[in-house]
């Protein structure tokens, strides 16, 4: 076992989110857009170099990640998909004007999508709440094209224990929503194993650096690089092509 592991086990989250961390989720998410979405984003179209298409966002929460897509280009047509009314009801508030990108109620165990529907499908910071990993990568993946591709961040079990820190004891929201999120979450290792059971080719599952290319793009753009590290490392990105 991987001694950086802090929970040894995966403890799933005690209860879905409610309105309550919802909103909390969502000014979160508000006040880093900068930090939070667009290197996302930078990195699936640079990945994926896709121009034009359908892309879905699973677990689209307050619809911010959708947001970022559907503004990169009027080509792209996004799909967000959430469990929650709540988190519906924002993402629509938060993405309107955007003629590119519509909203669904939808769980992962079962996506309201023909097979094949997507180019791609991103899930950001989803993965770890949905029941089932298998199931849940059993539908995406339904959904994707044969030759698409599945994006997926989410925060990591083992990461440096620094971080985890910080919410330990977990008091206010906030620091509930991160050490919960840690704990019910997977490992590296966990996710490449998981993904390896599946039709998949090019698996990549790693935490993301900083690279001085990177570096200065977003230092022009305001964004604090050493957050922006911590970000990175709290997490895994994982990205593999459907067969
Ligand atoms: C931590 S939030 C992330 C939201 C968004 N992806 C973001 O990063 O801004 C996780 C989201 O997953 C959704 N979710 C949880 N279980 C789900 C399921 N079974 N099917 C679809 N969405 C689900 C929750 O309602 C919540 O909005």
């Amino acid at each position: 076992m991987n001694k950086k592991v802090i929970f040894k086990k995966r403890i799933p989250e005690p209860k879905e989110m409610g309105k309550e961390e919802m909103k909390v989720f969502e000014k979160m998410s508000s006040d880093n857009y900068q930090r939070w979405m667009i290197p996302l984003v930078d990195d699936v179209l640079e990945r994926t170099n896709i121009k034009k298409g359908a892309i879905a966002d699973i677990g689209c929460g307050p619809g911010l990640l959708s947001k970022e897509l559907a503004s990169r280009s009027v080509e792209f047509r996004v799909t967000g998909v959430d469990i929650s009314s709540v988190a519906l009801d924002m993402a629509r508030k938060n993405c309107k004007g955007l003629s590119n990108v519509l909203f669904r109620y939808g769980n992962v165990n079962k996506l309201p999508f023909q097979d094949g529907t997507f180019d791609i499908v991103v899930c950001k910071d989803g993965f770890h709440h949905f029941p089932s990993p298998v199931r849940a990568l059993r539908e995406m993946l339904r959904v994707v094209k044969g030759g698409g591709i599945l994006y997926i961040q989410d925060m990591r079990r083992d990461l440096p224990s620094y971080l985890l820190k910080r919410s330990v004891p977990p008091q206010n929201t906030l620091q509930k929503l991160q050490y919960y999120s840690t704990r019910a979450s997977y490992t590296k290792d966990e996710i490449k194993c998981l993904l390896r059971a599946f039709p998949l080719q090019h698996i990549t599952v790693k935490t993301r650096i900083i690279s001085s290319v990177l570096k200065q793009k977003y230092v022009k753009k305001g964004i604090n690089l050493m957050r922006l590290k911590e970000s990175f490392q709290a997490r895994y990105i994982a990205v593999a092509q459907k067969r």
